[in-house]
């Protein structure tokens, strides 16, 4: 009995001793062309969006539908042409709204 409760604090203390760890390091693509990804026809430089970057400020869940990442986004990207893409007003300018990002809206921030 006393062997079950010590294991299992073991297990509670790495897991919330590993979490800020997991949190930090960096998973996936380090950077992404989502221009390419997207297949996304315009005029505009490509959006090479910085992801290790991001996981540094940013939870997963903030992100991907899954709280510990990668798959899905937390919202459907499909219009994807003009300055009424999904990019813009549904995921990135929003969350750059929302935690009040320096030049989170400028142009040059995510288009160079
Ligand atoms: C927070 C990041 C971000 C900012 C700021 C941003 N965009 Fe975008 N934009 C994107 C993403 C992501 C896409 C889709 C991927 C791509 O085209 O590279 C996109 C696509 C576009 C497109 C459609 C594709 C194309 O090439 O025509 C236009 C037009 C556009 N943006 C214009 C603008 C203008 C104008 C501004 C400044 C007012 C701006 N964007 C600011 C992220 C951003
Ligand atoms: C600020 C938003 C954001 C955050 C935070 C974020 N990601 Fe991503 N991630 C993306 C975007 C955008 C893509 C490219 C999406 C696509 O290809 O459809 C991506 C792609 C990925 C991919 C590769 C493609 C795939 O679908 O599997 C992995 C793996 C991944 N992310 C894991 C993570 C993990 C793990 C975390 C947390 C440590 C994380 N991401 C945090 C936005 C984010
Ligand atoms: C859930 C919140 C969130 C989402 C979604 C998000 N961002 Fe950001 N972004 C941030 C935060 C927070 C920062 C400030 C990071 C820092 O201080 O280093 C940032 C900074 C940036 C920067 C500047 C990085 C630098 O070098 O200083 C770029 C470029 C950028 N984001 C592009 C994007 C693009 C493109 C998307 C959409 C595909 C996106 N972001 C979606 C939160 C978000």
């Amino acid at each position: 009995m006393k062997k079950v409760s010590i294991a299992l604090c073991l297990t509670f203390a790495f897991a919330s001793a590993s979490a800020p760890v997991w949190a930090l390091a960096g998973h996936g693509p380090e950077t992404i062309d989502l221009k390419a990804a997207y297949k996304v026809v315009g005029e505009k430089n490509a959006v090479i969006f910085p992801h290790h970057k991001h996981q540094e400020k940013v939870e997963c869940a903030k992100c991907h539908k899954d709280v510990k990442g990668g798959g899905p986004l937390v919202v459907d990207i499909v219009e994807l042409t003009g300055t009424s893409n999904d990019f813009h007003k549904k995921f990135c300018w929003s969350c750059h709204v929302e935690m009040k990002v320096p030049k989170g809206k400028s142009c040059k921030t995510c288009h160079r």
